[in-house]
């Protein structure tokens, strides 16, 4: 038996929807234990694409447990929304294949607002952070504030007026100072009322069914969203996410204790991407950048928005492996690289005459870092779709080696496409 932690160790986006679903061919229990609806994650099934947001990725997988962990921000509309579309492209959903921790904070349409509304502020000195505009700051301040509402509210009408009442009155003094409309408390508990039951249907003390299935052997598969790059501690701060997306928040998250993870597993694109804004010190502006755009479709899941690309920055990499313990990645999107020249590696930063080997905290430090590249020399087959490493051209595998030993971990599955099955199995992360 072993259980297996998934995150992303760049800006989000490395393709972890993918190689959660592959995995959780051998999982029971799919479990989210962070971040919300601002995730975006894309499977591909024999040519039919799955687009999820706060359904953990093994719900297309019959026969398994997906679970939304008390480390979610949850949209409850959102979430109705997104059980109804995944139901029409024929997947089944039901009370006993998805579970829902009562201690799950609930994201309202007023954290929305909020969001958008100081994006829409922002100039200066308050920098737009380029969130999703989905509520997940606002919703994880009022987690932390002690004002939130929770799953398990629903389901007593005077405990969800009580609830409602303490949250409107920050929030209408907020809203005030932005210069936004009192909120309706009426229309408000209304439309609580209204989906409460659609949510309770899902409600479970997650703790219990995760300490449960571990006593009774299953294997847990955790699903990460965003990448620890956008983690509220170790990102680029105040560029980040109001979240711990790190491993270590894995057990926190749905309630079981950190001696469950058995195996982190890093999910690494090939080059890097970000969406939003903050400092990408291997950001390209030229055509080698636009080449990655097109060729990798990088556009973001959730907004639309075009995902800024750049070479792959090992130094960045080898500080996540670090940040969350990952033993082994998952390299996605090697396909993207076929017919480049040459290749750039960053491998440190040259920081005012100084060489360092991570990226500093300092914002004013990490603007004046300039990456210290490595070239490697590219190929020009195409390695779409390759099942196995003898069907790589071998300044590929060059490549691959060469980020192993650069991040100073090894890779454990290799992907080559959108498809589910275009995957290489180097190590098995359930594997004892
Ligand atoms: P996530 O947020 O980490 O789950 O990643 P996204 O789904 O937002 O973005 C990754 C995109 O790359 C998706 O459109 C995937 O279908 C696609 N993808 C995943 N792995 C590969 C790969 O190995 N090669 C290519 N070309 N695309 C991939
Ligand atoms: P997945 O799971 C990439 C980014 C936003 C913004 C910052 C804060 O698909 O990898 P937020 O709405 O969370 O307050 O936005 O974080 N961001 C992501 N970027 N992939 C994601 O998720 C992201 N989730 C949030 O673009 O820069
Ligand atoms: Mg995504």
């Amino acid at each position: 038996m072993a259980n297996v932690v998934v995150v992303g160790a760049q800006w989000g986006d490395e393709g972890k929807g993918k190689i959660v679903d592959w995995l959780s061919e051998r999982a029971d229990v799919i479990a989210r234990f962070q971040g919300g609806h601002n995730a975006g994650h894309t499977l591909v099934i024999s040519g039919k694409v799955y687009k999820l947001n706060a359904l953990p990725s093994g719900v297309v997988r019959g026969g398994k447990l997906s679970v939304i962990g008390n480390g979610v921000v949850l949209d409850p509309w959102h979430l109705v929304k997104e059980i109804a579309s995944i139901r029409e492209q024929g997947v089944e959903i039901t009370p006993e294949t998805l579970m829902i921790a009562e201690n799950t904070p609930l994201i309202m349409p007023y954290h929305g607002e909020l969001d958008r509304a100081r994006e829409a502020q922002a100039t200066g000195s308050k920098a737009k952070i380029g969130t999703t505009g989905r509520g997940i700051g606002p919703c994880y301040e009022d987690k932390v504030g002690r004002r939130v509402i929770r799953v398990a509210d629903l389901a007593d009408a005077a405990t969800l007026e009580l609830r409602v009442e303490r949250a409107l009155v920050h929030h209408n003094a907020l809203r005030a100072g932005l210069g936004l409309e009192p909120i309706d408390t009426d229309a408000l508990l209304a439309q609580l009322k209204e989906i409460a039951p659609e949510i309770l249907q899902y409600a479970a003390p997650v703790w219990k069914v995760m300490n449960e299935a571990r006593r009774a052997g299953k294997r847990i598969l955790f699903e990460g969203a965003q990448g620890s790059l956008l983690d509220i501690d170790f990102g680029t701060y105040p560029f980040v996410t109001s979240s711990n997306v790190i491993a270590g928040q894995a057990a926190t998250g749905v309630g079981l204790g950190p001696n469950a993870i058995d195996f982190v597993l890093g999910i690494v694109k090939a080059y890097t991407t970000r969406v939003g804004e903050g400092p990408f010190p291997t950001e390209l502006h030229d055509a080698d950048g636009e080449r990655l755009g097109t060729r990798g479709h990088e556009f973001g899941t959730v907004t639309g928005r075009k995902r800024r690309c750049g070479w792959f920055d090992a130094a960045l990499v080898r500080q996540t492996c670090a940040i969350s313990g990952i033993n082994g990645i998952a390299l996605t999107k090697l396909d993207v690289l076929d017919g480049f020249d040459t290749l750039k590696i960053c491998v440190g930063y040259d920081l005012d005459g100084k060489r360092l080997d991570y990226l500093p905290t300092a914002a004013d430090q990490q603007a004046r870092c300039v990456p210290v590249y490595e070239e490697i020399e590219g190929w020009q087959e195409s390695t779409e779709g390759a099942r196995s490493w003898a069907e790589l051209p071998a300044a590929a595998i060059k490549y691959v080696r060469r980020i192993e030993e650069l991040i100073q971990c090894p890779v454990a599955l290799l992907s080559t496409s959108p498809e589910r099955d275009d995957t290489i199995l180097v190590t098995d992360p359930f594997a004892d």
